[in-house]
C-alpha cells in the first residue's frame, strides 16, 4: 500500500475531557483506502523534544469530506503540542502505516478498547458492520470521566463498560464483564488495543476460550516504516517490525503470549 507524506488542515481540536481530544485534519487531495487498524506518523513542530514523528491510529475517516479523525491523548510534549492545534493549522503525516485488523470470515467479535486503546475500535466497528459482522464493543477506562462518548459506538451496536472505580458500567476491568467470561465461545474473534497487561489479559481469555484473538500493539516507534528497527516483536516467524508488520498480530504469532 502506497505511503503518503503530506500537509494536511486541522479542521476542528475538540477537547472531550481533561485528558482526550479528538483532531480532526483534512486532505486538498482525494484520501486512498484506510483501513481499520492503520496509523499515522505525526511531525510535531515548534517541540524542543520532538523530533521523532510520533504514532497516533487512525480513529475515523470521512472520505466525503476527505478529513482522518483521531482520537489523541495529552502524555507528553508531543501531545501536548497537538493539544494547542487550531483549525487552519498545518500538520505533517505520514499515511496510511501498518497493517489492518482481519475482517473477512468473521461473523460475530468482540472489540475490547482499554483507555486511548479504544481509538482504532470505531473504525474497526464500522467496517465490520459493513461488511455483516455483528461486532460488540466492550470498553474500558479508570473512571467515567474519560470513558469515551458511547454516542458513536452505540450507532453500530451494543456496547459494555468497565470503569475501576465503578463510576459508569461495572466496576473492574474489562476482563470482569459477562462479554469476555460467558459470551466468548460464541465469538469468532477477539480484537484488543490499549494497555500491555490488559492486552495480555484479554488475549488469555481468548486462549482459554479457543477463540482467535488479534492484538494492536503500541511498541516504541521511530521512523514509522521498517528502518530504524526500533519497534521490532519476537514472534514465532522471527524478530517483526511492528510498523510494518504490526501494529496488528494473532496472539498465535507472539512469543510469551
Ligand atoms: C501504533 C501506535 C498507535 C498509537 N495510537 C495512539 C492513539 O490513537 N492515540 C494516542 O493518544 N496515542 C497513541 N499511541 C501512543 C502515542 O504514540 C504516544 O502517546 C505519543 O507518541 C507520546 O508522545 P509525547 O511526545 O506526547 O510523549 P513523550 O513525552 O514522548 O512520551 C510519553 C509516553 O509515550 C510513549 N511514547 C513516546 N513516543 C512514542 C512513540 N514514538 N511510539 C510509541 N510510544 C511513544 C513513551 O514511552 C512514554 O510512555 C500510539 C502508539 C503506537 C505505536
Ligand atoms: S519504527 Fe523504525 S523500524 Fe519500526
Amino acid at each position: 500500500m502506497k505511503k503518503h507524506v503530506e500537509l494536511f488542515k486541522v479542521t476542528q481540536n475538540r477537547r472531550i475531557n481533561a485528558e482526550y481530544m479528538i483532531l480532526h485534519v483534512a486532505s486538498e487531495n482525494k484520501l486512498p483506502e484506510i483501513l481499520p487498524g492503520q496509523f499515522v506518523e505525526i511531525k510535531v513542530e515548534n517541540g524542543p523534544n520532538t523530533f521523532l514523528r510520533r504514532p497516533i491510529s487512525i480513529h475515523e475517516v470521512d472520505h466525503d469530506k476527505n478529513e482522518i479523525i483521531l482520537l489523541i491523548q495529552e502524555v507528553g510534549e508531543g501531545t501536548q503540542l497537538m493539544a494547542k492545534l487550531q483549525p487552519g493549522d498545518d500538520l505533517d503525516m505520514i499515511y496510511p502505516l501498518g497493517n489492518s485488523f482481519t475482517t473477512e470470515g468473521i461473523k460475530k467479535a468482540v472489540l475490547v478498547g482499554g483507555g486511548v486503546g479504544v481509538a482504532p475500535m470505531l473504525i474497526l466497528g464500522r467496517e465490520l458492520k459493513a461488511k455483516g459482522v455483528t461486532p460488540y464493543f466492550l470498553l474500558g477506562a479508570r473512571n467515567s470521566e474519560i470513558l469515551m462518548d458511547l454516542d458513536e459506538y452505540l450507532k453500530i451496536n451494543e456496547v459494555g463498560v468497565t470503569t475501576e472505580d465503578g463510576s459508569q458500567g461495572i466496576k473492574g476491568f474489562v476482563t470482569d464483564h459477562s462479554l469476555l467470561n460467558e459470551q466468548l465461545a460464541d465469538m469468532d474473534m477477539v480484537y484488543t488495543c490499549g494497555p500491555d497487561p490488559m492486552m495480555r489479559a484479554v488475549a488469555a481469555k481468548a486462549k482459554e476460550a479457543g477463540v482467535d484473538c488479534e492484538v494492536s500493539l503500541e511498541n516504541m516507534m521511530a521512523c514509522g516504516f521498517g528502518a530504524c528497527l526500533c519497534c521490532v516483536v519476537d514472534t514465532l516467524g522471527g524478530n517483526k517490525c511492528t510498523c510494518t508488520e504490526g501494529p496488528v498480530f494473532n496472539t498465535k504469532e507472539l512469543k510469551g503470549w
